[in-house]
């Protein structure tokens, strides 16, 4: 037996802004009667009323629902959200929410973030109590019921080699990898436009053919593809970040994207960090303090003694390459270098300028431009993945805009 809760549904109709019953049995276009029947305990909900009732509070109807007999009468396939907004999306690999958040600023209504990390769907649902956050494996959603109620398909897909044999792959020849999960979206929604990111190693991986593949099935489901490498630290965030941002816009249509513009100014971590929350932190092992002790702001092993540069490098100091990324210790007057999802790893250290320590949790948080009241959810290192895994924030919200001004480009 499923019951509605009224508990769950007081808490969807605070997030609308709907204070009172009456006003909600309006919106909903029932009388105050009919909804007291549908909240009361002896109304099974899964009737056409409670889907009208949970698109009004703009949730699936689940959220609404007390599961009796431990869940298992939880629908399998989730009930779409109706929208009315033209800029309403679907986000998959939502994370801890970096980009989610930018397109929030931008205004765009997504009314569904997949990620399948406890943490991570903890930390989106933590943060927006009315986001519909659907902690699973991607592959196992159907999203064929959100066609036609969404206009933009969103999210990064980490980046899988498909096996070619030496032919050409097609659609379905990539299933098993998270590339087609996210094709397969898009395919079952048609929205007007979709947006991919992903790291800047999709570029060369398997010597470009994994691109090609990409945008040749993106093609032969109807879109028009452009690509480029964005440089984050070029649209206000204080980090050198590169990925690639893959746009796809529906053939045969007016619908025309472009990327945001590059700002002549570079944000530095000074302006990054100014007032930030105190927070925790990873630390340093006593050797490797001993080492950064010696390096200046704005230096790296170089700067070390040669005997400490051969002894600390390891077998690094003969391998070639620059490897400035090791004993790296940020200027206040520069932006800082990609953080990784961890932030004391030897080859990607990024230490504190005036401190002997990685950056915490706050100050990571910052320079991923995520705003201080942004919780994450898990320990120390769950948080440091998340902040580290995301799309600034900033990039996030710029893309957006762009998103927005490509649908305003659509004409039927
Ligand atoms: C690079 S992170 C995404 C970061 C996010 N775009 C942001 O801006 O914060 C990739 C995410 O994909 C999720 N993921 C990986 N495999 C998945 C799957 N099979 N189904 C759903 N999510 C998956 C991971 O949990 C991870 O959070």
């Amino acid at each position: 037996m499923t019951t509605a809760s009224k508990e769950r549904v007081k808490k969807a109709m605070k997030s609308v802004g709907i204070n009172t019953l009456t006003e909600l049995a309006n919106e909903v276009g029932i009388t105050k009667n009919q909804l007291s029947v549908i909240l009361s305990d002896r109304y099974n909900p899964i009737k056409a009323t409670f889907f009208e009732l949970s698109e009004v509070l703009r949730v699936t109807p689940d959220k609404l629902i007390d599961f009796q007999s431990n869940g298992k009468n939880k629908p399998k396939c989730r009930a779409l959200v109706k929208h009315n907004s033209k800029y309403s999306a679907i986000e998959l690999f939502a994370g801890g929410g970096g980009l989610a958040l930018g397109l929030e600023q931008a205004g765009i209504d997504t009314i569904l973030h997949v990620d399948n990390d406890k943490y991570c769907c903890d930390t989106l649902s933590k943060n927006r109590p009315n986001w519909n956050v659907v902690c699973s494996d991607v592959s196992k959603i159907d999203f064929k019921p959100y066609k036609g109620k969404i206009n933009i398909v969103t999210g990064g897909f980490p980046c899988q080699a498909f096996s070619y044999a030496g032919k050409k792959l097609g659609f379905e020849d990539t299933r098993g990898t998270l590339f087609y999960e996210f094709a397969r979206c898009v395919k079952e929604t048609a929205p007007l436009i979709f947006v991919a990111e992903n790291v800047r190693g999709l570029i060369s991986h398997d010597n470009g053919r994994t691109l090609k593949t990409i945008i040749d099935i993106f093609e032969s489901l109807g879109y028009n593809i452009q690509t480029k490498l964005l440089n984050a630290v070029n649209y206000n965030v204080p980090q050198k970040r590169e990925r690639i941002v893959i746009v796809g816009t529906q053939k045969d249509t007016t619908i025309k994207f472009e990327y945001p513009k590059e700002s002549k100014k570079i944000k530095t971590l000074r302006e990054a960090l100014k007032n930030v929350p105190k927070s925790e932190g990873q630390t340093y092992s006593t050797a490797k303090k001993e080492v950064f002790k010696l390096v200046p702001p704005g230096g790296c092993w170089r700067d070390l003694p040669l005997k400490i540069q051969k002894s600390y490098m390891g077998k690094s100091f003969t391998s070639g390459g620059g490897r400035t990324g090791m004993a790296r210790r940020i200027s206040w007057d520069e932006p800082c270098l990609t953080l990784t999802c961890s932030p004391s790893q030897k080859q990607t250290d990024r230490c504190h300028p005036d401190e002997v320590r990685p950056f915490t949790i706050r100050e990571y948080a910052r320079i991923q431009t995520f705003p201080d009241d942004w919780v994450f959810a898990g320990g120390m290192g769950q948080q440091y993945k998340q902040i580290g895994n995301a799309v600034p924030v900033e990039l996030g919200r710029q893309i957006g805009i762009q998103i927005k001004k490509a649908i305003d480009t659509y004409k039927k």
